[in-house]
């Protein structure tokens, strides 16, 4: 569906700039890189704030009101309240023109921060493990610098900061996805997006490529009904337990004989509930898990392999099962032209050296669903010291991603916004099919 983004959308100013070169003329790149100078504490202070209160997804009140504060001083058109609590803000640039959006997430983890930072989180059992707040003032940042120059901008900044990126608590709707559902894309309209996540290689590097650059994530549950009998009589029960042990081997099987190696799956069962005690055949087993996949072609083969799977050994053994498979996010997807239009923006600014191929990550990315709808661009930002060999993963306890990111990323959405005002004429909305 997504490769039918119509060239139309992404019509181009005659004249793309060659490599390295980026549209905005000298003068703007200076104050840009001034703007930031002057703004730098600032939004580290803004950072801290917002590490040592992190929020739960759909919970990110005291964040929102913080963004919407800092937004509204900056006189731009907020709107808060959207998808729960996600704050919207439209910037009006001083000459007319299309609208481009920025997209930064404000949610934390249920993690107890072990690190020694001063700004260690307040909020016992939370933590912003995945640079959230990073994110959230790269956004503010690029608010507050874009706000300063806004003669030299070509139409419209819509400024998205979004809830509920590790997904909504159970029952509850948010994220992305609900985002889009309230409207987030229109009024007025967004013709590309652009958005990042911090990644553990070097400040001052980013990983970006083109096409599918993070995994679809599926989730699915199945339920073995078998017969429950003595543990000392099998031939008088239909074991649920064995029949579970042949499906999750099999299934695994699937996944390394059925689909084509040079197009990454994953498919895990990380939840396994059944049987009562030890001397009883088990009637009923559950299995719950994730599949994650590349492309759309395995996102749709991989459920009908497992229903086959599931169904052929339940009924063999005469038990029955019932399969249930939901679509939840799909792959993170960068459009190719205009991939291509906007990575000379990156190189311009870090280098050829620091703009490395990224490699595709089986995580997941709920910007994926900005990008089915709009081209997408989005990025992978260093965040370890070059002292330091490694630097702790993503969700982990002791994440402490290195602040000077945060000046690299303000810098690098900047030119991008302005660069892709500049290189777009007027977008066309996409088709109605669409
Ligand atoms: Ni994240």
């Amino acid at each position: 569906m997504r490769n039918r983004i119509p060239a139309a959308l992404l019509t181009l100013a005659v004249g793309l700039s060659p490599l390295g070169l980026t549209a905005v003329d000298t003068k703007t790149a200076l104050k840009i890189d001034q703007e930031i100078e002057k703004h730098n504490l600032e939004i580290i202070k803004i950072r801290r704030f917002i590490h040592m209160n992190p929020e739960l997804s759909n919970r990110e009140y005291e964040t929102s009101k913080l963004v919407a504060a800092k937004l509204s001083s900056l006189d731009l058109e907020v709107k808060t309240g959207v998808a729960r609590t996600g704050v919207v803000a439209l910037l009006r640039g001083g000459q007319p023109g299309p609208t481009v959006a920025i997209r930064a997430d404000m949610d934390a983890l249920p993690i107890q921060e072990t690190t020694s930072v001063p700004f260690k989180s307040l909020n016992p059992g939370l933590m912003h493990a995945c640079g959230h707040d990073i994110h959230t003032s790269i956004a503010l940042g690029v608010a507050m610098v874009l706000s300063n120059i806004k003669d030299k901008i070509k139409g419209n900044v819509k400024f998205i900061f979004q809830p509920a990126e590790e997904g909504a608590p159970q029952d509850e709707e948010g994220g992305a996805a609900l985002m889009i559902k309230e409207g987030v894309l229109d009024d007025p309209t967004v013709g590309a997006i652009f958005g990042l996540h911090v990644w553990p290689e070097d400040v001052g590097q980013v990983n970006f490529s083109t096409g599918d650059i993070m995994a679809g994530a599926d989730w699915f549950e199945i339920t073995i009904k078998g017969k429950g009998a003595h543990g000392a009589r099998p031939q008088e029960g239909i074991d649920a337990i064995v029949l579970a042990a042949e499906i999750i081997t099999t299934l695994q099987s699937v996944i390394s004989r059925s689909i084509d190696p040079v197009d990454p799956a994953v498919l895990t069962i990380g939840k396994i509930e059944g049987g009562t005690r030890s001397n009883i055949i088990a009637e009923k087993v559950t299995l719950e898990g994730t599949v994650r996949a590349l492309s759309e072609t395995n996102r749709k083969k991989i459920p009908q392999l497992m229903e086959s799977v599931v169904k052929g050994i339940t009924q063999s053994f005469g038990a029955t099962s019932t399969f249930d498979y939901r679509p939840t996010l799909p792959s993170v997807y960068n459009h190719p032209e205009f991939g291509q239009t906007m990575l000379p923006t990156l190189i311009g600014i870090l280098g050829k050296d620091k703009v490395l191929p990224l490699q595709p990550q089986m995580v997941a990315e709920d910007f994926s669903f900005y990008a089915q709808k709009i081209p997408g661009f989005f990025f992978f930002l260093g965040v370890k010291s070059p002292s330091q060999t490694t630097t702790a993963a993503l969700h982990s306890p002791n994440f402490n991603p290195d602040e000077r990111s945060i000046a690299v990323g303000i810098k690098l959405m900047c030119h991008l916004l302005l660069d892709s005002l500049d290189k777009q004429s007027p977008l066309e909305p996409p088709p109605a099919s669409f």
